[in-house]
C-alpha cells in the first residue's frame, strides 16, 4: 500500500497483493508450486533478478509477499522474509549471519528451543556464546566481546514476562557493530516494535498472536533490506519457507490483530487484579503490575501490558499441578496467543529441555504457571481460576 501515513488498523487490513483479473475483494490462496513467464527470456532476467516477479514457492509466493507486506507495515521494517515456523526465523537468522569464531550474546530469558540452539547446536559450528540476565543492563554492556556479532533477546520473556531496556541494548550494539535481534512474537507489533528503539532484526512466531486461533505455524524476520537479503538467501536454498495456505491463513488474522490484543490485555489486566488480592498467591508476573520494577520501562515500550501473566501459588509444586488439573475452562496445553486461554507450567513442558538449575537461574520456579489470557468473557476466567484455587488443598 502506498499511504504508510495510514494507522495500524488500517494498513493490517488494506495492505493486499494486487487483485487478479477476477477482481476479488479478499485475496484468493494461491496454490502454486512454481509460475510460469510470458517469455523464455523473462524466465531468465526473473532469475537473474532483473526483473520481479514469481518463479518458485520456495522463494516466494503472492500469499507469503502479502503477509511478509502487512508485518513489514505494521513493525516499521522496510523488508522481510517469511519462514515455517517461528524457530524457523531463529534459526534462520543466527545461520544467516554468524561465522564459525564468531560470538553470540543472548539473554537467558528465552524459549527453551531459542536457548538449546544457542548453547548446543550453535558451539557445535564453532560459535561461542554468553548469556546474561535480560534486565541486567551491566551484564549487556560486559558481556560484549571482540567477536560478537548478534545479540539476541525476546521482551517481554517467555515465561516470566521480563522486560529489556531496548534503547539501551540496541545502542550498545550500534556502537560495537553488532547485529541486535529481538523476537517480538509476546508483545506483537501492535503493542511494541522494536525498530523504532534501534533493534536491526525483528522476529515473530506468528504461530502465536498472528495467528490467534491457535490453527498453523508460521514466522518472519523483518528488518533493513542487507540484512533480510542474507536470511532470505539461506531460506531459498535451505527450505525453511512458509507454506502459501499458512501464509494466507496468517494474512487474514492480521486483520483482526489490534481488535483480538485490546481484549486479551483487557482480560490478561483484569485477571491480574483479581489475581492480586488472593491469598493463595505468592508472586505475580505481569508486564504492567504496579508493584513491579519494570512498569516504567514496559509502559515506554508497549502500547498494554499484554495477554500473558505468570504466578507462583504458595505451597508446593504438587499444589500447582493439582491447580492445573482442577481448571474447567482453560486448555493444558504448550501454546499461546490463542483465542482460548490457555494455562501452561513452563518447567515440565516449554522449558523442560533445560535441567532445574538452568530453570532457576532464568526464574522459572517449579511452580510457575503461565497463563495466556484468551477471549472468553473475563468473568468466566475468573471464575474458573477461583474454583480451581479453591479445591487445591
Ligand atoms: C517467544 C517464542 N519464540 C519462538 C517460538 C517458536 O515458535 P514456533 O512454535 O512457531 O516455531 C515460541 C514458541 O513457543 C516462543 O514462545
Amino acid at each position: 500500500m502506498e499511504n504508510s501515513d495510514y494507522q495500524f488498523e488500517t494498513l493490517a487490513i488494506r495492505t493486499q497483493c494486487p487483485s487478479s483479473q477476477y477482481r476479488e475483494h479478499s485475496t484468493p490462496l494461491y496454490l502454486s508450486s512454481s509460475f510460469t513467464f510470458d517469455s523464455a527470456e523473462q524466465g531468465s532476467a526473473i532469475f537473474k533478478g532483473q526483473e520481479e516477479g514469481n518463479l518458485y514457492s520456495r522463494f516466494s509466493n503472492p500469499n507469503t509477499t502479502e503477509f511478509i507486506d502487512k508485518l513489514c507495515a505494521l513493525e516499521h521494517c522496510e523488508s522481510g522474509i517469511a519462514t515455517a515456523s517461528g524457530m524457523a526465523a531463529v534459526y534462520t537468522s543466527f545461520a544467516a549471519i554468524l561465522v564459525q569464531g564468531d560470538h553470540i550474546l543472548a539473554s537467558k530469558d528465552i524459549f527453551g528451543n531459542a536457548q538449546y540452539i544457542i548453547t548446543q547446536i550453535l558451539p557445535k559450528m564453532g560459535v561461542e556464546y554468553t548469556l546474561v540476565d535480560v534486565d541486567d543492563n551491566t551484564a549487556w554492556a560486559q558481556g560484549v566481546k571482540k567477536n560478537t556479532k548478534l545479540i539476541y533477546l525476546e521482551t517481554p520473556s517467555n515465561p516470566t514476562l521480563k522486560i529489556a531496556d531496548l534503547r539501551f541494548i540496541a545502542n550498545i550494539a550500534k556502537s560495537n557493530n553488532i547485529v541486535s535481534i529481538v523476537d517480538n512474537c509476546f508483545a506483537t507489533p501492535y503493542l511494541q516494535n522494536p525498530s523504532d528503539f534501534g533493534i536491526d532484526l525483528v522476529l515473530h512466531s506468528a504461530t502465536k498472536y498472528i495467528d490467534g486461533q491457535g490453527r498453523v505455524l508460521g514466522g518472519a524476520i523483518l528488518g533493513e533490506e542487507a540484512l533480510v537479503k542474507k536470511c532470505y538467501e539461506f531460506i531459498r536454498r535451505t527450505g525453511a519457507c512458509l507454506s502459501p495456505f499458512n501464509a494466507w491463513i496468517l494474512s487474514k488474522s492480521i486483520e483482526t490483530l489490534s481488535l483480538r490484543m485490546d481484549r486479551h490485555c483487557q482480560n490478561a489486566k483484569a485477571l491480574t487484579e483479581w489475581l492480586q488480592g488472593h491469598k493463595k498467591m505468592e508472586r505475580i508476573y505481569y508486564p504492567f503490575l504496579s508493584t513491579s520494577p519494570q512498569q516504567a520501562l514496559a509502559k515506554a515500550q508497549m502500547k498494554f501490558g499484554g495477554g500473558l501473566l505468570g504466578f507462583e501459588l504458595k505451597g508446593s509444586v504438587q499444589q500447582s499441578m493439582e491447580f492445573l488439573n482442577q481448571l474447567k475452562i482453560h486448555s493444558l496445553t504448550a501454546n499461546l496467543g490463542d483465542s482460548r486461554s490457555i494455562a501452561t507450567h513452563p518447567a515440565s513442558t516449554t522449558h523442560s529441555k533445560l535441567d532445574p538449575i538452568q530453570q532457576l537461574e532464568m526464574g522459572i520456579s517449579p511452580s510457575y504457571i503461565r497463563l495466556s489470557v484468551g477471549l472468553e468473557n473475563v468473568n468466566d476466567l475468573i471464575q474458573d481460576i477461583d474454583q480451581a484455587l479453591y479445591k487445591i488443598k
